[in-house]
C-alpha cells in the first residue's frame, strides 16, 4: 500500500524536475544568445593586423591597446588582472573599431609565460607587432623573488619578455614586415655580472633600472640578429613619471601624461620613417642611457645567462 502510493508521486516529481531543467536550459540559451560579443572569443578577420600589448590591463599599455584597436587592428590584451583585461576587451568590442581578446599570464612564472606564448602561437596565424610593455616598478623597495627563484624585476621586466619574444619569433618572422617594441626606461643601472640577482646593496630602484637596461641590451642584440628578416625591433623610454600604477605606488607626483608616453610607443608601432636597432627617448632616437648597452662582451654574457635561466639552452 505504502509503496503503491509512493511510486506515482515519485514519477510526478521527476516530470516536474525535468520540466524545470528544460526551462532552465532554455533561459540559459537565451542569456548566451543575448550576451555581449566579448563573451565569445573574438577572432581577427582576414587581413586584419594582430598586435600583442603585454601589460595592457592598466596605465600606458591600456592606452596603447585602445589606440591600436582604434586603428582597426585586433589587440591581444594581456596582464594578470582578468577583470580589467576583460573590461578593456568589452570596451574595444563595443567601440566597433578593431577587436580584442584577453590572456592572463603572470610574468613572475616561466611556466605561465611559456603557456601564454604557446596559446598565442596556437590561436593566431599572424602577429604583426609585439609590444613588450608589462612591467613592475621600483616600489616597494623590497627584494622580492619570482616563482622561479630569481630577482623579481629582473624576471618580470626582462627575462619574461626575453622568453616570450623567443617563443613568438617564428610567428613574427612569418608575418614580416613585423615589429617588436620594447618599452624600456631612462632608468638604467649597469649589470654587475657577479651579482645579477642583486643580493648585495639591493634597492628597488637599482633592480628596476637593471631590468630596463637589460631590455635595451636585448633590443640591440635582437636588431643585429634580425637584420634582413623584416622584423624591426626598437626600445623606447615612453615618458617620465606618467600617472600609472607603478608611479602611484612610488608616491611620486606625475610629470608627464599617459598620452605623451602612448604617442612615443605608437610612433614605433606605426611610423614608416624609422629604422630598427635604436633607443628612443620619447619621440627622438638617441644614445642608450647606460654605455654598457654598447659593450658587446657584456651583451653576449647577458644573452647566454638569459638563455640558461629561461631554459632556452
Ligand atoms: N609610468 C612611467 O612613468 C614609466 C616611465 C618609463 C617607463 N615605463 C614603463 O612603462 C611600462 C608600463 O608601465 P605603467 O607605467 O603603465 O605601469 P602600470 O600601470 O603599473 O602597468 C603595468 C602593467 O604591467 C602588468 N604587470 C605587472 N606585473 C606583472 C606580472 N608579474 N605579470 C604580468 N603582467 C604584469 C600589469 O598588469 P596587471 O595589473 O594585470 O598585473 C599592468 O598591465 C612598464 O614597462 C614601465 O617600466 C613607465
Amino acid at each position: 500500500m505504502h509503496r503503491s502510493r509512493h511510486v506515482p508521486n515519485g514519477r510526478a516529481t521527476t516530470r516536474r524536475s525535468v520540466a524545470r531543467l528544460k526551462m532552465a536550459l532554455a533561459v540559459l540559451a537565451c542569456v548566451l544568445m543575448l550576451a555581449p560579443s566579448a563573451w565569445a572569443q573574438s577572432r581577427p578577420t582576414p587581413g586584419q593586423q594582430v598586435v600583442l600589448v603585454t601589460g595592457s590591463t592598466s596605465g600606458l599599455g591600456q592606452e596603447v591597446a585602445r589606440r591600436i584597436a582604434a586603428s582597426g587592428a585586433h589587440v591581444i590584451v594581456h596582464g594578470r588582472n582578468r577583470e580589467r583585461g576583460m573590461a578593456l576587451v568589452e570596451e574595444i568590442e563595443r567601440g566597433g573599431t578593431g577587436s580584442a581578446w584577453f590572456y592572463a599570464a603572470d610574468f613572475a612564472s616561466f611556466a605561465q609565460v611559456r603557456e601564454f606564448g604557446e596559446a598565442i602561437l596556437r590561436d593566431y596565424a599572424r602577429l604583426d607587432v609585439l609590444v613588450n610593455n608589462a612591467g613592475f616598478g621600483s616600489a616597494p623597495d623590497e627584494r622580492l623573488l619570482s616563482e622561479d627563484g630569481h630577482e623579481f624585476r629582473f624576471q618580470v621586466n626582462y627575462l619574461a619578455p626575453f622568453l616570450l619574444t623567443r617563443i613568438l619569433m617564428p610567428r613574427l618572422l612569418d608575418s614580416a614586415p613585423s615589429r617588436i617594441v620594447n618599452v624600456s626606461s631612462l632608468a638604467a643601472n649597469a649589470i654587475d655580472f657577479d651579482d645579477v640577482m642583486i643580493e648585495n646593496n639591493f634597492s628597488g630602484r637599482r633592480a628596476y633600472g637593471q631590468s630596463k637596461h637589460s631590455q635595451v641590451m636585448m633590443t640591440f642584440d635582437l636588431a643585429e640578429e634580425l637584420e634582413g628578416t623584416g622584423v624591426m625591433v626598437n626600445a623606447v623610454h615612453p615618458a617620465a613619471y606618467m600617472p600609472t600604477g607603478m608611479v602611484r605606488r612610488l608616491g611620486v607626483t606625475p610629470v608627464a601624461t599617459i598620452d605623451e608616453g602612448a604617442t612615443a610607443v605608437m610612433q614605433l608601432v606605426t611610423s614608416t620613417e624609422i629604422e630598427g636597432g635604436q633607443f628612443f627617448n620619447g619621440l627622438r632616437a638617441g644614445r642608450a642611457p647606460n654605455a654598457q648597452a654598447y659593450d658587446l662582451e657584456a651583451r653576449a654574457m647577458l644573452k647566454e645567462l638569459s638563455e640558461d635561466l629561461t631554459g632556452l639552452r
